[in-house]
This record gives structure tokens, C-alpha cells and sequence, in this order.
């Protein structure tokens, strides 16, 4: 019985053998296979890759007047706002409304028929965008105007023509709690911050078209510009999103974990009460806190969102653009860039004087967030208007004193996205790097070093977060007292080392700027062949969330052009290799002429995948007005255009 155990056991044991041997020698044979399959897709995607030795991000250098897009680069006409109303109003320093008498008696205006009144714009309560005015207040005399938003209107008597409208934003007084805790920081010498943001600005768009606040900013005032920041996300909002909490506004997953991120990466989005955003730290150290945005339809937290229930600073301006874009509408100059006889434009600018002053005078330590669109969204050539403008503006505020102990940063959010410099190389790696200039009170000027280093190497809104954290925190010494407070950056305002990757920075691959690049032939049949490929994930979008069948399938009708792009050969391994190749595609459905962008990966044994975000290089207008999903908006052409 033992004897015949001990054979079996050795028979098992035998056949056991055997087959852990057979298996053993498939593994084997089965990973060279693999090994061979990898090193002979890494040996040919890599072939004729510069050879360079080095491990950190490569930054692009473009001159900002590189030949090859110098026909993009254009005039652009001066705001005219006309005469489309005599200016009847005007609110003197005191805060007195008058009316103009000289404007009264040049028009020859009736005084006697001469009725002006204002009224209150009264935000609604728990909502981001509905206001309501309060009654008419007729006024004859210069009077106070107690309200902090209100428009005003004159009419003739007696048939009520409305023959002038206007609006006044006020920074009114500093609430008392308010005004004892902001003082005490100020006392303590805690460092304000001044944010001024223009849409879609590049960096080498802002040295392009305003060369001469360009030069304030670095030779006068001693601005670092950050030459290697780098996008995170598409349009505005994901990029302010992250400078602003620190987190990710898409869901997406780094080593099979979800990357903090923030909402539930749906559109529309909902309200943004609850986010993190740091206003609330410089609140919480006793700031008093400020936003202010111009173009209410497509501000950071309101477009394809709702905004905030309640104000999420202290003083906050959109109830008051919301009902200028409403009211305006008797007396329109013909110039888009006007609120009646006025730029509109200055509307935000002396608000943010206003603010600034009254901070300075009662020493208010300070936040202010601001956001200037309507001037650079849409194109590259319309800021340039404001240059001279903006030197006289900064030169003002020098002399106000805010440069003393004020951290100040001119900056834009990404580059632009539709202007027709897009479908250049350079057009396409500015709109991945927005302009980002940094200025510092004396009192901070053992950190400058540590600034300029940072900004020669790549840098994303993540490590903004962490530096305007500390400004919060108040933790300003030359070694930080934290790690981090946020997920992933660190603050410019200490070493950082120059070999991070854009994943862990957050930035996406579709938007990293570090790839070696090879230009790929695009009548080549292989470059076709990639973009139907993109086509095919394009439609497969449309069928998925088209659900009313209402768009247009693409079509590919010719490819515009593609690059390889591939990590430098020192970091480059073959088990791990994935060659990015970005397509972009024209005119995909006669006549959208719509022209997109989209990045396919590829690696030894997986198939071809779309990556990350697609982008559309051109304008959409009103050719998905039969949709409203934000995923098809830039893609779909409606079949009811045919
Ligand atoms: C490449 O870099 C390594 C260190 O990273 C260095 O030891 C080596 O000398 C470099 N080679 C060349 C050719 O620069
Ligand atoms: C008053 O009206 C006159 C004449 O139109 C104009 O020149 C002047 O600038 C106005 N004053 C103010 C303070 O708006
Ligand atoms: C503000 O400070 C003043 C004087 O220090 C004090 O009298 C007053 O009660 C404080 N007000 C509030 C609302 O804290
Ligand atoms: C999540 O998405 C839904 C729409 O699908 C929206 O109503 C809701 O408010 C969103 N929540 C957040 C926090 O964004
Ligand atoms: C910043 O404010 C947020 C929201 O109030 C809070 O959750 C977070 O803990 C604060 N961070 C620090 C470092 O205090
Ligand atoms: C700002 O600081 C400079 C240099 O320290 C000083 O000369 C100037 O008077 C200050 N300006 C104001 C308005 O405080
Ligand atoms: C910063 O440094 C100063 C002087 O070196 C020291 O007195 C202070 O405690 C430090 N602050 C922090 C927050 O570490
Ligand atoms: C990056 O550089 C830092 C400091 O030079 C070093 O501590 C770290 O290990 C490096 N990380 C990688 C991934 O090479
Ligand atoms: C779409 O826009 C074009 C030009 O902007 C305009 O002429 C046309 O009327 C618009 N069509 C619709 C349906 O809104």
C-alpha cells in the first residue's frame, strides 16, 4: 500500500513535472515572441529619431516672428465706438451720479422733457445667471449712487424714448469683519495677488502683439515669463480649473487609478459651490477676494455649466456684465466692441482699478481674479489694439504703489484654437503654451532664482496651484513647510527638477510639447490609411451620442498633414514604446470645411486608438446648431444643411 502510494506519488509528481516544464518552455518561447515583436516595432519606429542624450522635455524655441507665419500676422482696426448716444451721465470720484449738462446743451436736448433714472441689478438669489432691476430712481441732482451694479436711462417725455443707457459698476466699502481681518493681514505683511488673465493669449502671441507691455513687464517691473507652461486641458475651463483647485477636470486613470479630478466629467456641468477653488484659502487667511470676468456667456464656470449658487468672492462682477449685455440694446454702436459710446473693455479695467485702490488706500490684504475675453478669444491680431492702453494701465497701477507687495501675474489660459495660424507648426505648439509672466514684491526676491530656473523648464498649471497655495498659506520661505497641496505639482517657487513627464504634470499626450516629431508625407498611404482610421473613431462618436440621428457621418476627403511623435531615444524602451501619430484631417463633410485634429496611438500588439481630446482647428459657427451635446458640437454637421 505504501509502495504503490510512493508510485503513484512519483507518477504524479512526474507528470506534474512535465507539464510545468512544457509550460515553462511556451512561456518562454511565447515572450521572446513578444520580445522580438517589441524590439523590431521599436527598432523601426525608431529609426531616424535623433539620437540626443537626454532624459527631460525638449521645449520647443520658435521665434514669435518666425518667417513661415508672418502672413498671419495683421492690423487690426481701432475700437470706434461712434456717437450712438451723447454721453448724459457720468459718477464723479465721490460717487455722485450727474447728468452732463454739457452734453444736454450741445444735443439741444429738451431739459424740460429730460427724464434720467437708474436702477439696481440685483443678482438672483441661488442662481449664476438671472438678475432682476430694482424700481426707477429719477434723479435731477447729483446724487450718491448706492448700489454697487446699476443701470441708468434717459428718455424724452412723452412718448418714454429711450435716448441714452448706461451702466456703473462700483467696489463698494469693505464689510467691517471683513475690513478688521483683511487689515490685520495686511499688518502682517501678508503678499496680495493681482490676476490678469486674457483669453487664448500664447506667449508668443503676447511678445507678437503686445510688444510693448512685453517690455514693462520684463524690464520694468522684473516679470518672469515661464517659457516651458504647458496646457492641461482644451478650452478655458479645465486649465483655470487646475490653477485654480489644483485638480483634473476630466476623469482619466494613471496606473489603473482615477486621477484626482473634480465634477462628475459630465457636460453640462453643474454648479461649482463646493470646489475646492483657493479663493477660499486666501479667504480663510483673511483675505478679501475678488473675480471679475467680461464675457458672461462663455466665462470659466458658466459656459455648458451653471456657474456658482452663491458669490464665490467677496466681490464679484458678473451680475453686472450679465445686465449690461441684456440692457444695451437700444443704442448700439456699430463697433461689437461697445456698450453704447463706450469700449467695453474699460468697464472691467476700472473695476479693477477701482478695486485695487480701494484695497491700497484702506489696507485690505487682497485676491483678485480677472478675465478679459471679448478682446482675444477669436482671433490672434485683436489684442493688439490695447497695447499702448495696457502700458498706461500698468504704469498707473506702478504708481498706486501695487508692485510693492503684490504678486502679479499677466497671463492667458491656453493659446489660440481657431485662428487660421493653427494649422501651422507653430500655430499648433502655441496653442498648447500659453503666456505666463510673474512679477514679485521685494519681499519675496530670495525666491526670484528659483522662478527663472522654473521657468526654462516644462511647467503646467498644477505647479501654478502649488505656488499661488503658498501665497495663501503664507509659506514663503526659501524651503517650503509642505510637500505639496495639491495632487501633482510643485511651486515655482522652489527647485523643481527638470525631469518630470507631461503625464505626471497632467498634461495630456495629445498636448505635450516634448515629443521628437517627424513630418509624415501626407499623400503617403499609410498617413491615409491613419486618417481614416481617425474618421472611423470620429463616426464611432457620432453613432454613439447621436442619438436623435441628426449629424452628418464624416467623410475623409483629403488628409492636411500628420507627424510622428516619439520620446527621445534615452527614455524610449521596447516593451513600453507607443508612437503617437497626429493626424489632421480636412474637410470631412462638403461644405462644413471643417478641419480636426486628433492623436492615434499605436503599440507593438495593440491596435490603433484614438487618445485624448479632438481637437477642431476652425470655427463650427451654426453648423451643429441641431445639437447641444459639447461632445458633437465640433464635429457634427447638421443634415438638415444639406
Ligand atoms: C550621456 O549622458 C550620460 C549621463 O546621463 C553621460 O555619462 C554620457 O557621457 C553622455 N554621453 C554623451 C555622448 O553625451
Ligand atoms: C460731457 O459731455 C461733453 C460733451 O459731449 C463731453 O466732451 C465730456 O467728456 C462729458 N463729460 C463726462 C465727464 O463724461
Ligand atoms: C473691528 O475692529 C474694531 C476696532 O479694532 C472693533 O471696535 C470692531 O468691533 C471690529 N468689528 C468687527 C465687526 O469685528
Ligand atoms: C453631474 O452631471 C449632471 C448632468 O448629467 C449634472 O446635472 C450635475 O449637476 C453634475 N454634477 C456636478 C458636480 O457637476
Ligand atoms: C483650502 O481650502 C479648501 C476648501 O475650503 C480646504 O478643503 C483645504 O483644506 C484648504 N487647504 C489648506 C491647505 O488649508
Ligand atoms: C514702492 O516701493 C518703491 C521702492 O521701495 C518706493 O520708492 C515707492 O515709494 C513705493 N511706492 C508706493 C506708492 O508705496
Ligand atoms: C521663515 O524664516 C524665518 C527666518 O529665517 C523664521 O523666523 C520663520 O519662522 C520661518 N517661517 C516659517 C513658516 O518657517
Ligand atoms: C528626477 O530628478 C530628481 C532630482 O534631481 C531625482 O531625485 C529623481 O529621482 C529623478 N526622477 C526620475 C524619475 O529620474
Ligand atoms: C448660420 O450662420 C450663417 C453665417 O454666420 C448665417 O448666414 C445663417 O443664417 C445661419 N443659419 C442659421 C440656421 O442660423
Amino acid at each position: 500500500m505504501l509502495h504503490h502510494f510512493k508510485k503513484c506519488h512519483s507518477q504524479a509528481f512526474f507528470i506534474i513535472l512535465s507539464v510545468s516544464f512544457v509550460v515553462t518552455v511556451a512561456l518562454q518561447l511565447y515572450d521572446t515572441y513578444v520580445r522580438y515583436v517589441e524590439n523590431s516595432f521599436f527598432a523601426k519606429q525608431m529609426a531616424g529619431m535623433p539620437s540626443e542624450n537626454k532624459s527631460s522635455c525638449r521645449l520647443p524655441n520658435f521665434s514669435p516672428f518666425d518667417p513661415s507665419i508672418a502672413k498671419y500676422i495683421k492690423s487690426w482696426p481701432k475700437i470706434n465706438c461712434g456717437k450712438p448716444q451723447p454721453p448724459l451721465t457720468y459718477l464723479d470720484e465721490r460717487g455722485f451720479l450727474h447728468i452732463n449738462q454739457t452734453a444736454v446743451s450741445e444735443r439741444r436736448i429738451p431739459w424740460a422733457r429730460l427724464t434720467c433714472s437708474y436702477q439696481k441689478i440685483i443678482r438672483q438669489e441661488n442662481e449664476d445667471s438671472k438678475f432682476t432691476l430694482g424700481p426707477h430712481k429719477i434723479f435731477v441732482q447729483p446724487e450718491i449712487l448706492p448700489h454697487e451694479f446699476c443701470v441708468v436711462k434717459c428718455s424724452l417725455f412723452p412718448r418714454s424714448k429711450v435716448i441714452y443707457e448706461t451702466g456703473y459698476a462700483q467696489v463698494k466699502d469693505v464689510t467691517q469683519t471683513l475690513a478688521n481681518s483683511s487689515q490685520r493681514a495686511w499688518k502682517n505683511c501678508r503678499v496680495n495677488v493681482l490676476i490678469i488673465v486674457l483669453d487664448s493669449m500664447s506667449r508668443l502671441n503676447f511678445i507678437r502683439q503686445l510688444p510693448k507691455t512685453y517690455k514693462f513687464l520684463v524690464e520694468s517691473l522684473g516679470s518672469v515669463v515661464m517659457q516651458g507652461l504647458t496646457k492641461v486641458g482644451d478650452n478655458t475651463y479645465p486649465n483655470m480649473l487646475s490653477m485654480l483647485s489644483g485638480l483634473a477636470a476630466k476623469r482619466y486613470l494613471v496606473n489603473k487609478e482615477l486621477a484626482p479630478f473634480w465634477g462628475n466629467g459630465s457636460t453640462p456641468r453643474g454648479y461649482f459651490d463646493d470646489l475646492p477653488a483657493l479663493w477660499k484659502n486666501f479667504s480663510q487667511n483673511d483675505y478679501v477676494t475678488m473675480f471679475a470676468e467680461d464675457y458672461p456667456k462663455f466665462t470659466a464656470f458658466n459656459y455648458n455649466a451653471h456657474g456658482f449658487k452663491t458669490p464665490p468672492t467677496d466681490y464679484y462682477m458678473r451680475p453686472f456684465w450679465l445686465a449690461m449685455e441684456q440692457i444695451m440694446t437700444h443704442l448700439v454702436s456699430k463697433d461689437k466692441r461697445c456698450f453704447g459710446h463706450l469700449p467695453k473693455h474699460k468697464f472691467l479695467f476700472n473695476y479693477i482699478e477701482q478695486f485695487l485702490y480701494k484695497m491700497l488706500t484702506g489696507k485690505h490684504a487682497f485676491f483678485a481674479f480677472t478675465f478679459l475675453t471679448y478682446l482675444s478669444h477669436d482671433h490672434i491680431n485683436s489684442i493688439k489694439i490695447i497695447d499702448d492702453e495696457l502700458v498706461i494701465y500698468l504704469e498707473n497701477l506702478r504708481a498706486m504703489g501695487i508692485f510693492n507687495n503684490t504678486v502679479t501675474m499677466i497671463m492667458g489660459d491656453h493659446g489660440n484654437r481657431m485662428d487660421p495660424i493653427r494649422n501651422t507648426v507653430i500655430g499648433r505648439v502655441e496653442e498648447r503654451m500659453p503666456f505666463l509672466s510673474i512679477s514679485i514684491p521685494p519681499q519675496l526676491e530670495h525666491l526670484r532664482n528659483n522662478l527663472q530656473s522654473n521657468a526654462k523648464i516644462l511647467t503646467s498649471w498644477h505647479d501654478v496651484y502649488e505656488m499661488l497655495m503658498d501665497l495663501a498659506m503664507n509659506n514663503l520661505n526659501l524651503t517650503s513647510k509642505v510637500i505639496r497641496y495639491g495632487y501633482k505639482g510643485m511651486s515655482l517657487f522652489r527647485p523643481i527638477p527638470n525631469n518630470r513627464t507631461c503625464l505626471q504634470i497632467g498634461i495630456p499626450k495629445e498636448y505635450c510639447i516634448c515629443w521628437n516629431e517627424e513630418e509624415l508625407h501626407p499623400k503617403d498611404a499609410k498617413t491615409i490609411e491613419k486618417g481614416d482610421i481617425l474618421v472611423n473613431h470620429i463616426n464611432d462618436i457620432i453613432k454613439s451620442k447621436d442619438k436623435k440621428k441628426v449629424c452628418s457621418l464624416l467623410k475623409l476627403v483629403k488628409v492636411y498633414g500628420a507627424q510622428k511623435l516619439l520620446p527621445p531615444h534615452k527614455v524610449a524602451v521596447p516593451s513600453n514604446l507607443a508612437v503617437l501619430t497626429r493626424v489632421t484631417i480636412l474637410q470631412l463633410v462638403e461644405p462644413s470645411n471643417a478641419i480636426i485634429e486628433g492623436t492615434l496611438e499605436q503599440r507593438a500588439r495593440l491596435g490603433i486608438q484614438l487618445v485624448g481630446h479632438v481637437s477642431r482647428l476652425n470655427k463650427y459657427g451654426n453648423q451643429s446648431s441641431c445639437v447641444s451635446d459639447p461632445a458633437l458640437t465640433l464635429i457634427c454637421y447638421c443634415k438638415s444643411r444639406h
